[in-house]
């Protein structure tokens, strides 16, 4: 069983619109999958499940698309919190978030507050996230505390600089809705993971896909550089 899953939640616009709906309905339907797939990975013994929910690009898409999904994650995230803490899940965030309407920051923050001691899985959203922006973020940090130390730069002082240091690499990422990229998500993190591509479309994306997924990883063998074991 992977510790860490992150999920590229991909094809909400393509699921509306093949049902003659607005886009926004869409994510709509991609929020309710949300907690459905984070309850399954909580019960199925995930540790962190990490999403991507906004990327940086993102910001580029029309402005009622960007509002309706701001509102949306707003919305998601007050009337989630009791469920959150019932079931004793953990909200984190990474990502440029002070770009976020302030609303949804509060949201977020309120959230991450209320649910910081709980000790079930870890649910993080990727909000303004780019893979590229976080680790300039974090080279801009590094440097900043380094004033004038010219030692080379290791792998570990860009892993303590990223947004949550403590967030450990994700051995599967999954992204559903078909297409074989990464699309900025976790760079970084990414290096070692499998990568398992579903035509499913996300709000299709259930219990019995996230088995799947699962099934399909604990079926690969992971090298990491190494040569095959005996
Ligand atoms: C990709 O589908 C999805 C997004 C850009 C947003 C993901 C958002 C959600 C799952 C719901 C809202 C999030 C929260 C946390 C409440 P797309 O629009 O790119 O789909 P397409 O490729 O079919 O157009």
């Amino acid at each position: 069983m992977p510790q860490h899953i992150a999920i590229i939640m991909d094809g909400n616009g393509r699921w509306a619109t093949e049902r003659g709906l607005p886009r926004s309905e869409g994510h709509r339907a991609g929020a309710r999958q949300l907690a459905t797939v984070a309850d399954a990975a909580a019960r199925l013994g995930v540790q962190y499940l990490t999403l991507y929910a906004f990327s940086t690009e993102n910001w580029r898409r029309p402005i009622a698309e960007v509002t309706a999904l701001m509102g949306l994650l707003r919305e998601f995230v007050d009337e989630r919190l009791p469920e959150l803490v019932e079931r004793n899940i953990r909200l984190w965030t990474i990502g440029r978030t002070d770009d976020l309407p302030a609303p949804t920051r509060n949201a977020l923050r309120k959230a991450i507050e209320a649910t910081s001691h709980n000790t079930g899985i870890t649910v993080t959203l990727a909000l303004s996230y780019g893979g590229r922006a976080e680790i300039a973020d974090a080279v801009t940090r590094l440097l900043a505390e380094r004033a004038g130390d010219t030692r080379p730069v290791t792998e570990d002082d860009i892993r303590r600089h990223l947004y949550h240091p403590d967030l450990p690499d994700p051995e599967l990422m999954i992204r559903t809705g078909g297409e074989h990229r990464l699309s900025n998500f976790l760079l970084w993190q990414l290096s070692y993971a499998e990568l398992y591509v579903t035509p499913v479309y996300w709000p299709d994306f259930g219990e019995q896909q996230l088995r799947e997924a699962i099934d399909a990883f604990s079926r690969r063998e992971r090298r990491f550089g190494n040569v095959p074991a005996k």
